[in-house]
Parts: structure tokens; sequence; C-alpha cells
């Protein structure tokens, strides 16, 4: 039988990852089957559930599930447990394991698809929800040194503050930002969402600076700030989509897809 997969969310029409997924099953030679279901707001662990007792091998979690599915799980990765949320699940041996995949897939795009060097860099984080608090502990681990901005800055102060004694996190206004210099600036904020831009200063990006979008599928006004400002380089997450798909595939599947032409057809 086909081995069946799917991710869920809410809403979750316009996903690419069974795209995606397909492209790498065609690519690896996987008889599997990958789709997108839609949960009920409220009916998660039942669609879970159900998926369980059909005989699925797997499946991605997305917005907003990411945390409900971290309570789930019988057993977390210790990314999972940094992120404190889980998109990848594996059903095994009648137990749901959990991991996260977030944070690998954006390493990959900016190390791999966008050759820029982390380690012993600057970041600057936009953002204190779900988004940010997925990928702080992998650029953390990265070699970064991260401030985190955000409207709200006790939400900012409570993410940098699991790492006290860890190393260099800090929470910052965005109104603190002038004068400050990165080499990384991520957009985390949902702003892009409401066609908005965070309230930052002119003159943020160190020469050769990289600007990274967590959105997908439009240019967003932060996009459009970095280029004015002079980012050197200037990225959707569109590739950070397409390496965390890659993550999860290979852990369901034992075999790594070559990323390169599915992102590449994904962009035409
Ligand atoms: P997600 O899980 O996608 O991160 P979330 O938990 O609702 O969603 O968090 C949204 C983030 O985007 C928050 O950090 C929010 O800032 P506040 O906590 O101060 O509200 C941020 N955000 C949304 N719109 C924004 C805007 N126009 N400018 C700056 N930050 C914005």
């Amino acid at each position: 039988m086909t081995d069946r997969y799917a991710v869920i969310g809410n809403p979750i029409a316009h996903s690419k990852s069974p795209l995606i997924h397909q492209l790498f099953a065609e690519q690896t030679g996987q008889a599997m089957r990958y789709e997108a279901i839609e949960a009920p707001l409220d009916g998660f662990a039942a669609t879970i559930r159900r998926l369980r007792a059909e005989g699925y091998k797997g499946c991605n979690v997305t917005v907003p599930f990411k945390f409900e599915a971290y309570a789930l799980c019988d057993q977390l990765s210790s990314r999972a447990r940094e992120a404190k949320a889980v998109n990848t699940l594996i059903f095994r041996d009648g137990e749901i394991l959990g991991t996260n995949t977030d944070g690998t897939g954006l390493l990959a795009d900016i190390e791999k698809n966008l050759g820029f060097k982390l380690m012993w860099k600057d970041a600057l984080l936009l953002g204190a929800g779900g988004a940010a608090a997925g990928v702080l502990w992998p650029l953390f681990n990265a070699g970064l040194g991260v401030d985190i901005a955000n409207r709200t800055l006790d939400k900012a102060q409570a993410l940098a503050d699991e790492f006290k004694g860890a190393g260099t996190v800090y929470a910052r206004k965005y109104e603190d930002l002038t004068g400050r210099k990165y080499d990384l600036v991520i957009n985390a904020t949902s702003s892009g969402l409401k066609g908005e831009l965070p309230p930052l200063p002119d003159g943020l990006f160190k020469p050769g600076a990289l600007a990274y979008d967590m959105m997908y599928g439009r240019e967003t006004p932060f996009m459009a700030y970095a280029r004015k400002q002079g980012a050197a380089i200037v990225s959707d997450g569109l590739g950070m989509l397409v390496e965390q798909a890659a993550e999860a595939f290979y852990l369901w599947r034992d075999i790594r897809p070559d990323t390169r032409p599915v992102l590449a057809k994904l962009r035409t």
C-alpha cells in the first residue's frame, strides 16, 4: 500500500507542501501520497486520531496547530523542546514522535541556498510570536548573537530570558534600534500578511547584510524596505519552506531529496 502523509493546518488551501513532497517523491522514486487537510480549529487532536487509525505514517503541522502538536506527542526531539512547537509528526509503533524542522530549514536556506555564512554574525530577529520562537534556538546554536525586537517588549524579553546564562540574546524596542547595525535581519512578524512594515529605522544593515522575510509568495514591505536600504541579499522564506519539507521527508523516508530543482520549479 502507498504510504500516506499530510499537512494539517487552518487555513490550508494554499499550502505548497503537497506539491513540494510530490516533487521530492518523484525525484527519489518513493511510493507515497501527501495531501493537505484542514482541521477544524477545535479538532486537531481528533484529526490526528483519524489519520493514525487510517494508517498514515506521519504529517506536517502548520499554523495554528504547532503548539497543540507539541502537547500531543509521546516523544519529542530536542529541537521540538527548544521551539516548544512541533511541525513534523512521525507515527511509529503506536507512538507519536514529534520534531521541528523549521529551524534546520531556515539555516539550510541561508547557508546552502543563499551562501550566507552565519557564524559570529550579528542578527536581529523581528517579532516574538510563534514564528520567531521557532527559529531563535537554531540561530543561537549556529553561532549568532541575536537581538529580538518586538512592539510588545515583554514578549521579546520573555524569549530572551530563556537564554539567560547561555549566550547573547537581547530584547529591544524598535525605537532602540536607531544607530545599531546587523549582518542579518529576519522578519518573523506577521506584518507582511497585512501589508505592513515594522517601524524600522534607516541604516540597519551592515555591508554584505542579508534581509530575510520568513513569509513567501509575495514581495513584502520588509523586503522592499531592505532593498531600498541597501541590504546585499534580500530573500523571502520559500527556500525555508522547501528545506524544512526536505528534512521532514528525510525523517520519514530515509532519503534526502535534492532541494535545488524543487525550489527552482516553485520560483518559476
Ligand atoms: P506567529 O505565530 O506567526 O509568530 P503571532 O504569535 O500572532 O504569530 O505573532 C505575531 C508577531 O508579529 C508578533 O511578534 C507581533 O508583534 P506584537 O507581539 O508586538 O503584537 C508581530 N507583528 C504583527 N504585525 C506587526 C507590525 N505591523 N509591526 C511589527 N510587528 C508586528
